[in-house]
């Protein structure tokens, strides 16, 4: 499963985009909130740093569709090719979905809480379905089996569509999509940190190093290998 960033904090984007796999970055207008400043000075910023070829998908604020139609094209205009523009999984949201795919343009069908939402997002030529996890299980309803249904649907559709899984809590959740069957997942800083550490992992190490040094003393293999070339 592909996993793309879901910040504008620059910091995170450039240490995550430069150590690690990430194909692209999310964003919203909360997310955007939470830096603040001139946004599209921020957005241009993100598209340097992860460059031209990886995804940004940049969220519509607009409410009415012939507004929606035209904020898209003016942030495609401006971020350039594999930007996406985000929009909402409403009535309105979908028509304007639907327009903007025939010309050519990548939705990402967002807010996405039911699977016959994201069958009607990939009808209407979406490029991508985000399906909500924690939003859906804080209301008790079962996010990650929307993916696997939404998975199940596409497959069995034949659909272009994919799935890029958004907002998470818990690591775990990241994990049960990827097993249902998600082509992607956006993922913030926090849950990235928690797939990547494991306290277990930390306490065998730090026992591999007590018995390398009780054995050999402080010389790491590195250094004995240089003594002896
Ligand atoms: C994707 O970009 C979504 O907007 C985002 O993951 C929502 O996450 P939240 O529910 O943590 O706000």
């Amino acid at each position: 499963m592909r996993i793309l960033l879901d910040t504008a904090d620059l910091e995170k984007i450039e240490y995550f985009n430069l150590h690690y796999p990430i194909e692209g970055v999310t964003t919203n207008p909360t997310i955007l909130a939470k830096e603040g400043g001139d946004v599209v000075e921020l957005l241009h910023k993100i598209r340097a740093i992860i460059g031209e070829d990886k995804e940004l998908h940049v969220q519509v604020t607009e409410k009415t569709f012939e507004r929606i139609v035209r904020e898209a094209e003016a942030i495609v205009a401006a971020f350039g090719k594999n930007t996406f523009v985000k929009i909402p999984a409403t009535d309105v949201g979908l028509r304007a979905t639907k327009y903007l795919s025939d010309k050519g343009i990548g939705v990402t069908v967002t807010a996405v809480l039911t699977a016959a939402q994201g069958m009607l997002a990939s009808n209407s030529g979406a490029s991508y379905v985000a399906p909500y996890i924690s939003r859906s299980e804080n209301l008790c309803a079962d996010g990650v089996g929307t993916v696997a249904d939404i998975a199940e649907i596409f497959s069995k559709s034949n659909a272009k569509t994919q799935i890029l899984a958004a907002s998470f809590k818990t690591a775990k959740e990241v994990l049960d999509v990827a097993v249902a069957g998600c082509h992607a997942a956006t993922i913030g800083s926090t849950i990235m940190q928690m797939l990547i550490t494991h306290t277990t992992t930390d306490t065998s190490i730090a026992g591999f190093d007590r018995d390398w040094r009780e054995a050999f003393g402080e010389e790491s293999l590195l250094e004995r290998l240089e003594k002896k070339a």
